[in-house]
């Protein structure tokens, strides 16, 4: 089987300027291959923007988001097809099935109708998701359309897959399924970039975080290293600490 080297984001001097705004400064970062990355931040702070630039559907004023190793401007369409991605309002269509749709994504990556097959088995298992699969997405809950949508952005093996806020409003069980899949798709040739406003999420999960405020980075790393600095034990008071600073 063909070894895959180890993936790799490096993020460099990245600015976003929305006309007079200024979304993003100068934010630089580093993950690899099976890193969970949790992005956390106030609303506003940037996260969104971030990720979309990432994805390829913004294009930045300044820096650099090398994918591993290669500018990831000088890649076009095939490296959208090594990302997978999440927005914070994910689209389905509504007269489309879960199988339909996860198979209607799989064509757009350009995989084989086999593997498409061998996917939505294991994802219909993976998500409990097997009875529903050949009801319209209009009939499911929310937890449901998240839980397909996530699926969806896996189901073509990503290298990197980014998701922008997966845990808004999921009922108990759709989180804890949703929290399994993140656990196991972190592999070595994948980084998972995930954004939330839900710290318990990235306190469970993230193997490193960044904190955002206004813009700017205020903290990379792991959590621990964090509690060590701030001096203390919760992600909230810390969370806290560091962004409300400067107000
Ligand atoms: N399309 C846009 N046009 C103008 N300003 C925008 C646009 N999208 C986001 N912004 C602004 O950019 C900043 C960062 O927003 P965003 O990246 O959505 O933050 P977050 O995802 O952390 O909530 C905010 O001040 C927001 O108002
Ligand atoms: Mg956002």
């Amino acid at each position: 089987m063909e070894e895959k080297a180890k993936t790799s984001l490096k993020i460099e001097n990245l600015t976003k300027n929305y006309n007079k705004t200024t979304a993003v400064k100068n934010l630089s970062l580093s993950l690899e291959g099976k890193d969970i990355f949790g992005f956390i931040g106030p609303n506003g702070a940037g996260k969104t923007t971030t990720i979309k630039c990432i994805a390829g559907l913004l294009s930045h004023q300044s820096g650099v988001i090398s994918i591993n190793g290669k500018d990831s401007k000088l890649f076009g369409d095939l490296s959208k097809k090594r990302i997978g991605y999440v927005p914070d309002t994910p689209f389905l269509y509504d007269k489309l099935t879960g199988r339909e749709f996860l198979y209607f994504v799989g064509r757009i990556y350009g995989m084989k109708e086999a593997d498409i097959e061998k996917e939505i088995e294991f994802y219909s298992k993976q998500m409990e998701f097997s009875d529903y699969m050949d009801s319209r997405t209009e009939e499911y809950s929310h937890g449901m359309k998240q839980r397909i949508v996530i699926a969806s952005a896996f189901i073509h093996n990503p290298d990197i897959l980014l998701v922008d806020e997966p845990m808004v409003g999921l009922d108990p069980k759709s989180s804890r399924i949703v929290k399994d899949l993140f656990k196991e798709g972190a592999k070595e040739n994948r980084i998972l970039f995930i954004s939330t406003h839900t710290l318990s999420l990235a306190e469970e999960l993230c193997t490193k975080i960044g904190i955002m405020d206004k813009g700017s980075l205020v903290y990379f790393g792991s959590i621990s290293e964090l509690k060590d600095k701030i001096k203390k034990e919760n992600l909230e008071d810390i969370f806290l600490e560091i962004t409300s600073k400067n107000e």
